[in-house]
């Protein structure tokens, strides 16, 4: 019997911002990365890619997969792309091999259709919920029975940093060694609930497309930075251990030193390419001494602020420090220094049954 069935699965990924920069590629056919990050995943209720994934054999050939995002529709023949879905669809290929009662969804063309509801390609990790929500949901309709871990390694080939969205709470991605990039994977430091205190807040200083994306800014690093090999080689592997040290302790003055640390490194280095990148405007400027402001007022480290490829400051501080972090840096958006606040992000548990908490 000719089927016309529809099949269909949805999921939403959240963003996550990193306090361990990843930049630079020892491998940009597989991406993969020169040095090992870590991040910390938000809460899906503030910014998240909602993803529907659709296939059926009514779906007419000729369009071949389609993609829309934020209702504007994308190409899904890019490499990045492409190497995903091939991935998805052999592993959907294998378990129908292995059970021929399964449909054979793996020979349907694929509809997705995504929406952000936080502005694209900013520098707010837009490609990381995106390529893990698209992951997520192309798995969850072909019933895959990976593991998110083992997921992340399709994800990686999307976006780097998507590999960590298909995690929670507190993500490292480890740069790996071998040559096929079979270990350069995403690993759970610590679930969300190990410092369930922690909070995100952003600072949007513009929701601009940014000038330079992270692919060709990275590139440009590799090639022309003389920083870049010393960051690579010995800082970040000394700044990961001390951040996971720093995780597992519960010790927010070392996260946060970490993570302010690791931010400038990252961005001078990007001043150190030539042309020369610059991410950071006046406003992210002011965010930096707000928080260096708030922390010498306290007396101690209460905030700690972090650039991804762009000018949004991410500010991270402990909900027991709420009032005065909040209160300081609620004070840029009265005196119209930043577009909007997102406010008091908490973090997310994962992508499987997420929820906000
Ligand atoms: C500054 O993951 O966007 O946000 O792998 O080329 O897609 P591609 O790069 P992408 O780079 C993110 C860079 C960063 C740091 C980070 O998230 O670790």
């Amino acid at each position: 019997m000719a089927e016309n069935k529809i099949y269909r699965a949805s999921t939403t990924a959240p963003v996550n911002i990193a306090v361990i920069k990843y930049w630079g590629k020892r491998d940009p056919h597989l991406n993969l990365p020169t040095n090992s990050s870590l991040s910390v995943t938000l809460s899906q209720s503030d910014l998240r890619t909602h993803t529907t994934a659709s296939c059926s054999p009514t779906y007419p050939p000729a369009e071949g997969d389609t993609l829309l995002l934020n209702s504007h529709p994308q190409s899904l023949s890019t490499p990045r792309s492409l190497a995903c879905l091939t991935s998805l669809r052999s592993l959907r290929r294998s378990l129908e091999s292995a059970n021929p009662s399964l449909p054979p969804l793996s020979s349907y063309p694929l509809h997705i259709i995504s929406t952000n509801n936080f502005p694209t390609a900013a520098g707010l990790a837009s490609s990381a919920a995106g390529f893990a929500a698209l992951v997520r949901a192309i798995a969850d309709l072909y019933t895959l029975p990976q593991s998110p871990e083992e997921l992340s390694l399709i994800a990686r080939q999307g976006s780097g940093s998507a590999c960590r969205s298909l995690l929670g709470g507190y993500v490292a991605w480890d740069a790996g060694h071998k040559g096929d990039g079979s270990d350069s994977r995403a690993r759970l430091v610590a679930p969300r609930s190990h410092w369930p205190e922690m909070r995100a807040m952003i600072l949007v200083a513009s929701a601009m497309k940014k000038d330079v994306s992270s692919t060709s800014g990275m590139q440009a690093t590799v090639a022309t930075s003389s920083l870049f090999r010393t960051r690579a080689e010995v800082v970040v592997p000394r700044e990961m251990a001390a951040m996971e040290k720093a995780i597992e302790g519960r010790d927010f003055e070392g996260f946060g030193k970490i993570a302010m640390r690791e931010s400038n490194s990252f961005h001078a280095c990007c001043l150190d390419t030539e042309p020369p990148i610059r991410y950071l405007n006046d406003v992210s400027w002011a965010a930096m001494q707000l928080v260096q402001g708030v922390n010498e007022k306290v007396g101690r480290v209460v905030a700690a602020y972090t650039f991804d490829a762009g000018p949004n400051c991410v500010v991270y501080f402990l909900e027991g420090d709420r009032r005065e972090v909040v209160g300081c840096l609620a004070g840029c958006l009265k005196e119209g220094l930043v577009e909007r606040v997102e406010g008091g992000v908490e973090l997310e548990d994962g992508l499987e049954g997420a929820k906000e908490v």
